[in-house]
């Protein structure tokens, strides 16, 4: 049986989630009935996702740009020191090295995506570059490394923060590889947007796999498995382990089916009962999917409970729990 989604009372999250001119939420209905029809909103992904929200949120009020707004926000991710799953503070390979990857999407079909880069504070401004400043969709490796110096990014120095240092240090004892559901209730942030336009962006970034193999790239920069975005029907982005979602294009397949007519909320249920079919070893794969329609319908829905994702709109910035396809 399906979990009913729980409202995450905002007064129960701090002053963070009130973005400059919103008043707080007070009804506990259903997120996606009370953003029925919601423009502008912004959606990302896990409790991140708030401090991103607020970042975006206030771009686009700078700006007006929702590509703009989607790039910011998760930016201020990307700098999270806390965060062990997105940025270079992110856990590293099982050689030590943090690689990152990420991509940015508009609703017209630009897009642009880095994947396997090092040394570099914020991919989704590279992927943003390779979208604005090259012919090419994706870069990769060293050459997206170059790229990024050829720009003027800065590199980093190539040092694991210390978080990521003390959990690489005891991983090392075993070396075990697993993938963790819901690594510390977060992984990957993904951010789709609408502004009151109409028009759509999505990005999204991560530093992947705890302890992937050397030169793993999963989901978040493949355009339509990780992030998908079309001005004529939505967006969706995924979270969780990406060899599960790029086996079923889970971004673009959740547009697709909003394009045949699903709500976002069915169109991620069925992009979950899809992974939840193709994939062997089922409990021990978490992944979750959010979608919003060009009218302004989210939708939200994960594998395994634990999923929360960050919804924006001119009445406040809330942590929503979505429901999941198994019970804890
Ligand atoms: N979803 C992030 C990854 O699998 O790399």
């Amino acid at each position: 049986m399906l979990q009913r989604r729980k409202f995450i009372k905002q007064s129960l999250l701090g002053s963070a989630l009130l973005l400059p001119g919103m008043a707080a939420l007070e009804s506990q209905a259903s997120p996606s009935k009370k953003s029925s029809g919601t423009k502008p909103l912004i959606l990302s992904t896990w409790s991140h996702g708030l401090p991103a929200n607020a970042d975006a949120w206030a771009k686009l009020k700078q700006t007006g740009s929702i590509l703009d707004a989607v790039e910011a926000g998760v930016r201020n991710t990307e700098l999270d020191l806390e965060n062990l799953s997105v940025g270079l503070q992110g856990l590293p390979d099982r050689e030590g090295i943090t690689t990152l990857d990420a991509s940015i999407m508009q609703g017209d079909g630009s897009c642009g995506t880095v994947a396997f880069v090092r040394q570099v504070k914020h991919p989704i401004s590279l992927a943003r570059a390779v979208m604005e400043k090259t012919p090419h969709v994706m870069l990769v490796g060293e050459g997206a490394r170059q790229f990024a110096i050829a720009q003027g990014f800065p590199m980093e120095e190539e040092k694991l923060s210390p978080n990521a240092q003390k959990e690489y240090d005891k991983w090392k004892v075993t070396s075990q590889y697993k993938p963790i559901i819901n690594i510390e209730n977060h992984d990957t942030i993904g951010m789709i947007g609408l502004d009151a336009a109409g028009k759509l962006a999505g990005s999204c970034t991560t530093s992947g796999l705890a302890y992937k193999m050397h030169g793993r790239v999963g989901d978040s920069p493949i355009i339509g498995a990780g992030l998908f975005v079309d001005d004529e029907v939505g967006a969706a982005t995924a979270t969780g382990l990406g060899e599960s979602i790029i086996r079923i294009c889970g971004s673009f397949l959740i547009v697709e089916l909003m394009r045949q007519g699903r709500s976002p909320q069915e169109a991620c249920e069925e992009a979950v009962r899809r992974l939840v079919a193709k994939n062997k070893n089922i409990k021990d794969i978490q992944a979750g999917f959010l979608a919003v329609n060009k009218e302004g319908e989210v939708g939200a829905f994960a594998v395994h409970p634990g999923f929360n994702y960050a919804l924006a709109t001119d009445s406040g910035n809330v942590l929503v729990d979505a429901g999941s396809q198994f019970k804890s």
